[in-house]
């Protein structure tokens, strides 16, 4: 049996104790451990996306990750964004371009455009389009997917001249 090492990783703002072992990604921490199951496996390679979460702000992909590399560092998940005011805004975009069919990379697509909208308050398309490559739609809503981050960028910083 594999030994297991104690570590404490700090989820969407709460320490959380853990036995885990070397090997263990973030991701098996976040959906085996912690029920957090907005992070989704697809790949498991980090060839998707689905899995993005934030580390100290900065997306990861959470299935590349091991869980002792996060240790003492900030771990947000799309459970995590989901109580912020600032992520509604994204939400409601995603509604109203109905970005999404099956809704499998919708999390990591929500997680990374968060950040993106941090960095880059309003976004063109194909800045959005380059910031968002690596990020897998198996159903092709790309397209809806760049409106509706487009959108959420002026909903969250709108200008005078925004219809
Ligand atoms: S599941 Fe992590 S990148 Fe695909
Ligand atoms: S909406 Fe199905 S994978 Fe993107």
């Amino acid at each position: 049996m594999a030994q297991r090492i104690p570590i404490t990783l700090h989820v969407n703002g709460h320490p959380q104790a853990l036995s885990v072992e070397p090997r263990t990604t973030l991701l098996e921490v976040l959906r085996e451990q912690l029920d957090l199951t907005g992070a989704k496996r697809a790949c498991d390679r980090g060839e998707c996306g689905a899995c993005t979460v934030l580390v100290d702000g900065q997306p990861m992909f959470a299935c590349h990750v091991l869980a002792v590399q996060v240790r003492e560092r900030e771990v947000t998940t799309v459970e995590g964004l989901a109580r912020r005011a600032d992520f509604q805004p994204l939400l409601e975009a995603f509604v109203a371009h109905d970005a999404g069919q099956c809704g499998y990379c919708l999390p990591g697509f929500a997680v990374a455009a968060y950040a993106l909208l941090r960095r880059l308050p309003r976004p063109d398309a194909w800045q959005i389009r380059w910031e968002l490559v690596g990020h897998i739609c198996r159903c092709n809503a790309y397209e809806k997917l760049v409106a509706a981050v487009q959108d959420a960028g002026r909903r969250l910083h709108p200008e005078p001249e925004d219809p």
